[in-house]
């Protein structure tokens, strides 16, 4: 008999792997998944933890989640409750104090016990936990992906982060860096691109601390690991999120020189311009060091872009903290960002630090700093126009006939293409500026097509 699974995935890309994964796994117990959460016999939320008010959130949907078993439960029907991601690891045992009506909770090291934890769990007693770091690794337990959901897919290849930066809960949710065996990323790949992806991003919570074992007995960086990649044939595009200045090695910068397949956009989260800060921060690097890498990464792919995420409004951040911020923006020069309010997380050191600023000081330093990097972003958009670039076709438009692809540079393109399928990569000239998208033309046929019919 088949069940039906409903996986509502929250947070970062590594979240969204690992519910793939979840459902790789749970589909060999029995289990479909399914978009409508009303027909569900398993619910998951997959949740995280870096938000303002994560668990409360979490906790509000429950009550959602509750109220549909009981709807199914007064037409005979049953719904299991399953807490995943980085509140479960948070949280743990409290979660079945504050809401006993959870089945399972299961951090993110020990998703491959899932299926295990839900047989034992089976129809009566007290719901179960599990969070701990087992020794054998979730990887070498849960199945590999099966079919990419598309053209491109997410691989991780490394997991956890030693960093402790005093703002950050991830070293707490998601424990001690780890990186998987290259053979086993290697064997993944080339399934994911046998399946149809052409373009694999590879993630980690600190994905450029990559040192895994290699085929060979030796260590591989990321950077080898790249190079190994690069010769899978097939694979169009590598992308890796997300990195730590710290830990841009020399061979990483070469192979953004050697490896054409990897694109020139990378996701350097700086958090801060200003070196009180970032020491406070605990970020091990400073404002040159980040601007140095920034200029090497540059040397080596000149057409390389830039991405970084800010928290402004750190304790202590004093106004010319905040100018040094701008400064730094304003040298970069980036294609996009994503900016923060900082908000105190219950158990990091930064929550503990004396001078939290008011809420006004940190809205109005947010505005002007999102002002700054919007006209940024515009401006690298605009220089796209009259630009020929590789589209990856990735779905079809509104329109018929229309298709929605992206740039090397992440830029969604839309253009007319009624014989172009989802996969192809082709050329086009850009030539519409729209407010979060471009608009092109199709200069030829593709250069590689697309498996999806
Ligand atoms: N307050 C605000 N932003 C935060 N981030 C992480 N923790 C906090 C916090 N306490 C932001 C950082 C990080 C991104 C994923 O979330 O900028 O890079
Ligand atoms: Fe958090 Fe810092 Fe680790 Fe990134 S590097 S996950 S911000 S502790």
């Amino acid at each position: 008999m088949t069940k039906k699974l409903f996986i509502k995935t929250y947070g970062c890309q590594m979240n969204v792997y690992d519910s793939e994964r979840m459902a790789g796994a749970l589909s060999a117990h029995g289990y479909t998944a399914t978009d409508l959460i009303e027909e569900a016999d398993l619910v998951v939320l997959n949740t995280c933890h870096i938000r303002e008010k994560a668990a409360e959130k979490v906790y509000s949907e429950l009550g959602r989640v509750r109220q549909l078993r009981d709807r199914r439960r007064a037409d005979g029907q049953d719904v299991t409750i399953a807490v995943a991601g980085c509140v479960a690891q948070a949280e743990g045992e409290a979660m079945l104090q504050r809401a006993p009506f959870i089945d399972v909770v299961v951090g993110p090291q020990a998703y491959h016990r899932l299926p295990e934890m839900l047989a034992r769990r089976g129809n009566r007693g007290p719901g179960i936990v599990d969070t701990e770091f087992p020794i054998e690794s979730k990887f070498d337990e849960l199945p590999d992906a099966l079919v990419p959901a598309g053209p491109s897919a997410f691989l991780t290849i490394q997991e956890g982060c030693d960093k402790f930066c005093t703002f950050c809960v991830v070293p707490y949710t998601r424990g001690a860096e780890a990186s998987r065996p290259a053979g086993a990323i290697l064997r993944e790949a080339r399934t994911l691109v046998q399946g149809g992806a052409c373009e694999i991003t590879l993630l980690g919570q600190n994905v450029n601390a990559y040192r895994g074992t290699a085929p060979d007995g030796t260590g591989w960086g990321l950077g080898r690991l790249v190079r190994e990649l690069a010769e899978i044939p097939g694979l169009a595009r590598i992308r890796y999120t997300t990195s730590h200045p710290r830990d841009v090695d020399d061979d990483l910068i070469s192979a953004h020189r050697d490896v054409p397949q990897l694109m020139p956009f990378l996701h350097l989260p700086v958090q801060s311009g200003s070196d009180p800060i970032l020491k406070a921060m605990n970020r091990k690097h400073t404002a040159d060091d980040y601007l140095r890498i920034v200029e090497r990464l540059r040397d080596a792919r000149p057409d390389l872009a830039l991405s970084s995420d800010f928290i402004v409004g750190f304790p202590g951040e004093s106004d010319e903290d905040f100018r040094a911020t701008l400064r730094l923006v304003e040298r970069v020069g980036y294609a996009q960002a994503f900016s923060f309010k900082y908000s105190p997380r219950p158990g990091t050191p930064a929550s503990l630090m004396k001078k939290q600023l008011r809420d006004p000081v940190k809205t109005e330093r947010l505005a002007h700093l999102q002002e700054l990097l919007e006209v940024q972003r515009r401006s690298f958009d605009s220089a796209s126009i009259g630009v020929q670039m590789e589209v990856l076709i990735e779905r079809d438009g509104r329109d018929p006939g229309s298709k929605v692809g992206r740039s090397p540079w992440l830029q969604i393109v839309h253009l007319e293409g009624p014989d172009l399928r989802v996969g192809d990569l082709v050329t086009v000239e850009i030539e519409q500026l729209h407010a979060r998208s471009l608009g092109g033309r199709l200069l030829g046929p593709p250069a590689q097509r697309g498996r999806a019919a």
